[in-house]
């Protein structure tokens, strides 16, 4: 039996993502959630709390550890082999993003290339596809490069934005199709990609 391929995941708030991915490889002999980081400390961020039933512990890093290769270190030293952003709100770094070249994926709740890059994340990116009177928006799973959302897109799933919906609203149905697709295509990216 092959040892399981280890994923880390990193994010930055709710990690309703971060849930997700940890439901669907729970019970995997595949795949090993093996590090959840994130990039603000506990009283800023329900990952740490929300991932605890899983028996995971959601480590801490600074913008430092992230930039001045800390973190790379770590991820090395624990083995990692795939990277899984999930909410992540800063830039990679060019070292890092080369390290795990073709194994780290992200997810934006739009659909690219439409709403993405600087400053579109969050609410922003439903704000403005309201704003803009689009008739339909959905999420993105994107291979991840130095430029924010520039990565080749791997795959993708649409919904109605509907009379009345506010942000929230949006926010919502997009998320459910973050949650039921995310991890299926990260397990799908592993098991296609020679190891
Ligand atoms: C999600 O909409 C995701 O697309 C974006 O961050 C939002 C929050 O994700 N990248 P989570 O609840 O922290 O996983």
């Amino acid at each position: 039996m092959p040892e399981p391929v280890r994923l880390a995941i990193l994010a930055s708030g709710s990690g309703s993502n971060a849930v997700s991915i940890l439901k669907h490889f729970q019970a995997s002999t595949d795949v090993d959630v093996a590090f959840l980081g994130c990039n603000r400390p506990p009283d800023k961020a329900g990952i740490y709390d929300r991932t605890k039933p899983f028996g995971m512990e959601t480590e801490y890093f600074s913008k430092a550890d992230l930039n001045d290769g800390r973190l790379l270190n770590t991820l090395r030293e624990r083995g990692i082999h795939w990277v899984a952003l999930a909410g992540f709100l800063a830039r990679i770094p060019e070292d890092f993003v080369r390290a795990f070249a073709g194994r780290m994926l992200n997810i934006h709740p739009s659909l690219l290339p439409k709403f993405g890059g600087r400053g579109m994340y969050g609410m922003n990116v439903h704000k403005a596809v309201i704003a803009a009177g689009e008739s339909e928006s959905g999420m993105t799973v994107h291979w991840v490069t130095e430029e924010y959302d520039q990565g080749a897109v791997v795959f993708q799933a649409a919904c109605e934005v509907r009379e009345g919906d506010t942000p929230e609203t949006l926010a919502d149905r997009v998320l459910e199709l973050e949650h039921t697709y995310y991890p299926r295509t990260i397990a799908a990216c592993i098991a296609t990609t020679a190891s």
